[in-house]
Order: structure tokens, then C-alpha cells, then sequence
């Protein structure tokens, strides 16, 4: 077997890891769920969870990456235990899933890019996004993105994702603070900051009652719908539980600070998300649009309409859905990475043959959802309510109690911190940590069976 590739550089290690977090999950995903579930309140409890449950979580799974030094399913029976490798199928998979449908909207953002440029969706923002976000054309449209993901990843770890994402994420940042800014001087925009940024703390209730038959316990108060969303969003929006980390951590080769990796990823991502809300969320009030209706539409409906109201929107529309494109991409290639990681770790074949051979499946699992909406809706719901948090649950579980002692070691390695910090940070992931996704697991599953 030929020499595992690794990063040319640590920075180039943060960057890939920042592309593959900020994505969909920031531009599209998080604007849309905050506006549906009540707008500051929601951001509340997401960053909550960001912080106390994503941030130890994205730790857990360098630890196991960099210390493996393998892929997902093999890193669990290299460090000593192959019957753990269930953690990893089942990151493997949940990543596959997500991949199918995730490349599904990238296919629309595809759409757009061109739509701005030629003003198709400007007379009727509502019928472009009918016409294109379902059946044939989205297919084709499905088919091109994912395409795109298989040449990159084709092109390997330094030539592929390292440069392509060295690229993308500094233009991601620059347009976006230049689109909030312009967004902020729109008319009618203003009431969207308060929306947004100021929380009604009255909201922040769960309440807990005992039944004498299945389920046993109920869930009542704003925060029981409210939880299961922010917390399973953080964990999309980092990419964990895919098994993306542990697979970019096992390209690191060195000693460098995971503790400082893993919050210029975090503080990124957040900032991301936040940037895109001050674009998204004032644009939607600029248009008289509700918050909250619409679902998955919502964004590209409400956008392209504001974008074909102002001057200039053909322009603004182009590079908009530009850089939502870029961040998609370089999320989608940490998605197939995994899958393609695990196949040459394993056998005797070429990254190219497999990155293709892998993205014709995914692309074939994300047929429905390219067919109808429903499917694509249901696709995320099974992710958010069950698949994600049992994931991240599994390494949780792992990490704190069967791997324990050595993985405090090889998260202090490299940060000159006492063992006092390594021991606070296991202490979490037993306690604080593993209780809010075993909440959030619990809630999501009440979601979507009670
Ligand atoms: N974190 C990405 C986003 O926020 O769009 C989505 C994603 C990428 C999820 C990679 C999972 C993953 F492994
Ligand atoms: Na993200």
C-alpha cells in the first residue's frame, strides 16, 4: 500500500475542517430553522449547544481522527477497539445520507448561479423555485453538483481539498460582511435585527411529566421543540457525527493544539452562521416575507425576490449564490471524503475509480429527493431526529467511557496544558455533554414516533 497522504500544513488541516463545517447547514439551513423556530430564542439554545455539547464533541472526534491516524471505522480498531467500529458504520452512514440530499440542494445553487445571471427567476420567484427544485431538471441539476464534489475529491488530500478550500473560505467571509453591510441599508430591514438577535427569555421553558404508560415522560414548554433542532443543528453544522473530523483529523501529522483547532473552527463556523442570519433574516422582513414560512423554499424564494427588486440584483444574485455554492462544495467533498477514505484504506483501488464508484451511489440515494421535496424534508428530518444525535452519541459514549485515560493524553499533546484541563474536558463529555445529547436524542425521537 502506497504512504497515507496528509496535510501539507496545519493551516491547511483548519481551513479544509472550517470548509467542510461551513456550509448549507450556515447559509441556508441555520436562517431558515431560526426563523422558524422563533428567531433569537433559537439562536440561544444553538449556541448553547454549539459551545458546551459541539465544541467537546468536535474535540472527541480528533481525538480519535489524529490519533488513528485512519479512516472512521478502521481509526476505532486501531487504537484498540474493533468492536466499536459500529460508531463508525454508523457515522459512515449518517454522512452517506446526509451527502444525498445535501448535493440535492447544492444542485439548486447551481441553478441559481445562472438563474441571476440571466434574471430567470425575476417575474416569479415562487414558480422558478417550483419549476427547478424538483423532478427532471433538478435530476440533471443533482447529477452536475455531485459531479463536481467526485472531480475534487479525485484530485486527493494536498492537490484537491487542501487547495480548492484555501481558496473558497476567505471569499465565503469577504462577500458575506460585504452582503450583511448592503442588507443593512435595504428599507424595512430593520425589525429583522430585533427578530434575530433579541431573545424573548420567557421562551426558555421545558417541562417534564410522568405518564403511567409508554413513553413514560413527556416533554412540554417552548424548548422541547426547540432543543431537538438547535442542538442536532449545531452537530450538522459542525459536521459531526459524519465521521468528517475523525477522517480530516487522521490526515493531521504533528502535534499541533487540537484545543486551538477546534475552536478557530467552532468561532468560525458560529461567526459564519450569525453573518448569514444578518444577511437572510433582514432580506426576509425587506420583503414583507413571514418568518417562519416555507420551509426549505423559504431562503431561495424570499432572496431571489429581494435580489430582483434592487439594482444591480443580477449581480448581487450571481455572487450570493456564488459563494453559497463554494461553501457547499467544500462542505460536500468532506461528506464523500469520508466514504472515500474508508475504501482506500481498505482495498486495493485508486482514490479516483472509488470517488466516482461512491459518488454514483450517493448520487442514486438522493434520487428521491431530487424527485419531490417531501422525500428531501423527510431525508433531514430522519438526520436531525435520530441519525446525528445517535452518532454523536456513540463516539461520546466511547471517548468518555471505553477509551478514557488515553484520549486525554492525546488531547493534551502538543497544547502544554496540566492534565486538570484534559480531565475537565472527560468529565464533561461523561456528564454535561452525554445528558444533553441523550435529551436531544430522546426529544427527537419523541418528535418523530410520539
Ligand atoms: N457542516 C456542513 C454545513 O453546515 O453545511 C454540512 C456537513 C458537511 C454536514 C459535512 C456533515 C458533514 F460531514
Ligand atoms: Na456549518
Amino acid at each position: 500500500m502506497s504512504e497515507r497522504e496528509t496535510w501539507a500544513t496545519r493551516a491547511g488541516f483548519i481551513l479544509a475542517a472550517v470548509g467542510s463545517a461551513v456550509g448549507l447547514g450556515n447559509i441556508w439551513q441555520f436562517p431558515f430553522k431560526t426563523a422558524e423556530f422563533g428567531g433569537a430564542t433559537f439562536l440561544v439554545v444553538y449556541l448553547v449547544a454549539v459551545f458546551g455539547i459541539g465544541l467537546p464533541a468536535m474535540l472527541a472526534e480528533f481525538v480519535v481522527g489524529r490519533k488513528s491516524n485512519l479512516n472512521t471505522i478502521g481509526a476505532f480498531e486501531r487504537i484498540g477497539y474493533r468492536n466499536w467500529r459500529f460508531v463508525g458504520v454508523l457515522g459512515l452512514l449518517t454522512g452517506f445520507w446526509i451527502l444525498s440530499y445535501y448535493s440535492v440542494v447544492g444542485g439548486w445553487v447551481l441553478r441559481y448561479v445562472g438563474g441571476s445571471l440571466t434574471g430567470a427567476y425575476f417575474g416569479d420567484a415562487q414558480g422558478y423555485f417550483g419549476a427547478i427544485s424538483a423532478g427532471p431538471e433538478a435530476i440533471a441539476l443533482h447529477a452536475v453538483f455531485m459531479a463536481l464534489v467526485v472531480g475534487i475529491v479525485a484530485f486527493g488530500i494536498q492537490d484537491g481539498i487542501e487547495k480548492a478550500t484555501k481558496l473558497m473560505v476567505p471569499s465565503i467571509l469577504a462577500i458575506l460582511v460585504a452582503l450583511a453591510v448592503w442588507a443593512f441599508t435595504l428599507p424595512g430591514a430593520t425589525p429583522g435585527y430585533a427578530y434575530f438577535l433579541s431573545p424573548d427569555l420567557s421562551q426558555l421553558r421545558l417541562t417534564v411529566d410522568t405518564t403511567p404508560s409508554f413513553p413514560w415522560l413527556t416533554f412540554g414548554g417552548p424548548l422541547a421543540a426547540i432543543i431537538p433542532f438547535a442542538v442536532s443543528q449545531a452537530f450538522f453544522s459542525l459536521s459531526l457525527g459524519m465521521g468528517a473530523m475523525i477522517t480530516y483529523a487522521s490526515y493531521i501529522d504533528g502535534d499541533e493544539s487540537l484545543f486551538g483547532d477546534s475552536a478557530t473552527i467552532v468561532v468560525f463556523n458560529t461567526a459564519i452562521g450569525i453573518l448569514a442570519g444578518l444577511v437572510v433574516i433582514p432580506l426576509l422582513f425587506a420583503q414583507g416575507v413571514e418568518p417562519g414560512s416555507g420551509g426549505a423554499g423559504a431562503l431561495f424564494i424570499s432572496v431571489a425576490s429581494a435580489f430582483a427588486d434592487i439594482p444591480f440584483g443580477r449581480v448581487v444574485g450571481v455572487v450570493f449564490f456564488l459563494v453559497v455554492l463554494v461553501a457547499a462544495l467544500s462542505s460536500a467533498i468532506s461528506l464523500l471524503e469520508v466514504v472515500v477514505s474508508y475504501a482506500i484504506d481498505n482495498y486495493p483501488v485508486s482514490r479516483p475509480q472509488v470517488a466516482v464508484g461512491l459518488g454514483s451511489a450517493i448520487f442514486t440515494l438522493g434520487l428521491p429527493s431530487a424527485w419531490d421535496t417531501a422525500w428531501l424534508t423527510w431525508f433531514d428530518t430522519l438526520a436531525y431526529q435520530l441519525l446525528l444525535p445517535a452518532s454523536v452519541l456513540g463516539i461520546l459514549v466511547f471517548v468518555g467511557w471505553v477509551f478514557g485515560r488515553p484520549g486525554v493524553e492525546e488531547l493534551l499533546r502538543g497544547t502544554g496544558f496540566g492534565d486538570g484541563v484534559g480531565s475537565l474536558w472527560l468529565w464533561l463529555v461523561r456528564t454535561v455533554v452525554f445528558l444533553g445529547v441523550v435529551l436531544t436524542l430522546a426529544l427527537g425521537l419523541l418528535t418523530l414516533f410520539g
